[in-house]
């Protein structure tokens, strides 16, 4: 069937072609970086997020050295959150990615290091900020 080897190929594409794979300026006061291990296998993924005067995201970069499943969740979590605001981004299940990605069982964790990065990376562009309004408490 036409759709079902579309979608198919759309799976494909985030292991073979990764998305939105590189760095940002991690000292930029609009980025915010996750970096977030998985303690099953030591596999590592960054993932980086830069935030408009909106509050919305907009760009998305990920490094990760990991498994092929964890390399295609992070690319699809990039595409997923781009043009998101942060709460909306912050909802974002591994059960999702794993549905999208056709993860087996085993592979689940690899998902799971993709929604622990987004998160990571909102924590930290929210402390960045929170420290740039409260100088003091920030220790400066
Ligand atoms: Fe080793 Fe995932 S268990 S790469
Ligand atoms: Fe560990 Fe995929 S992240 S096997």
């Amino acid at each position: 069937p036409v759709l079902a080897r579309a979608y198919h190929e759309k799976v494909i594409s985030h292991y073979e072609q990764p998305r939105n794979v590189g760095s940002l300026p991690k000292g930029d006061i609009d980025v915010g970086t996750g970096l977030v291990g998985a303690p099953a296998c030591g596999d590592v993924m960054k993932l980086q997020i830069r935030v408009d005067e909106n509050g919305i995201i907009s760009d998305v970069k990920f490094k990760t050295f990991g498994c092929g499943s964890a390399i295609a969740s992070s690319s699809y979590m990039t595409e997923r959150v781009k043009g998101l605001s942060l709460d909306e981004a912050g909802k974002i299940k591994n059960t999702e990615i794993a549905k999208e990605l056709c993860l087996p069982p085993v592979k689940l964790h690899c998902s799971m290091l993709a929604e622990d990065a987004i998160r990571s990376a909102i924590r930290d562009y929210r402390s960045k900020r929170s420290a740039m309004s409260n100088p003091k408490q920030s220790g400066f």
